[in-house]
């Protein structure tokens, strides 16, 4: 069997980088390495994400949100992550179901409880082996997204970016109580230099049973 680590985290924290960097260590160290994103990792998924990140004209309803995310992670988990996992890769993801609890739950104010049902239905009850949880302060993150927004010319903001600030410290405070509850999720400091962060989440790595 593989191992299965995700990356979660408010925007711009780093996880992404920090994702690719540990995909570069592993790969250096002869493991097999699979990436993938939520939403999105299929055509379906992909297809779904531009309508979840760019929205519709008429607004999404946070319950369809949120269906749209159990969709995406579906067909992910069935058609990519558990057959690599089956063939001994280690399997790197971008969020996964503790973003819906963080921004559906505590950002949008679904019921958690619904959501954790709804996450174990999509995912056929897999659960990360390991979760790094990428934290930094909503001023600080939001700052980075804007600035990576700002240098990439035709790119806009998004429907989540364009939050308000409180909904993106409520999806902090989320990630954070989640991780307080689950002793898979690692928190590392990602206000630090990426090296720093990186060299953290390599130690975490080698103390991993079963990677
Ligand atoms: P990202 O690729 O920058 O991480 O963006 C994905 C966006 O989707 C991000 O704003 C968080 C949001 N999201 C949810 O709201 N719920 C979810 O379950 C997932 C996977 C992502």
């Amino acid at each position: 069997m593989g191992f299965f680590i995700t990356f979660e985290g408010i925007e711009g924290c780093g996880k992404s980088t920090q994702l690719e960097l540990l995909k570069a260590h592993l790969e250096k160290k002869g493991r097999a390495v699979l990436s993938v994103r939520e939403p999105g990792g299929t055509l379906l998924g992909e297809r779904v994400r531009s309508v979840l990140l760019n929205g519709t004209e008429e607004g999404i309803d946070p319950w369809a949100e949120l269906f749209l995310y159990e969709a995406c992670r579906a067909q992910l988990v069935a058609k990519v992550i558990k057959p690599a996992l089956a063939s001994g890769k280690v399997v790197l993801c971008d969020r996964f179901f503790d973003s819906t609890l963080a921004y559906q739950g505590f950002g949008r104010g679904l019921d958690s409880e619904k959501i954790e049902g709804l996450n174990a239905l999509a995912t056929g009850g897999l659960v990360p082996d390991l979760t790094f949880l990428v934290d930094c302060a909503e001023e600080v993150g939001l700052k980075r997204a804007w600035a990576r927004i700002n240098a990439s010319a035709g790119a806009r903001e998004d429907r989540v970016e364009k939050e308000e600030l409180a909904f993106h410290r409520r999806v902090r405070g989320g990630f954070l109580e989640i991780a307080r509850a689950a002793p898979r999720v690692k928190v590392v400091d990602g206000s630090r230099e990426i090296s720093t962060v990186h060299r953290e989440i390599c130690d975490i790595i080698e103390g991993a049973a079963g990677l």
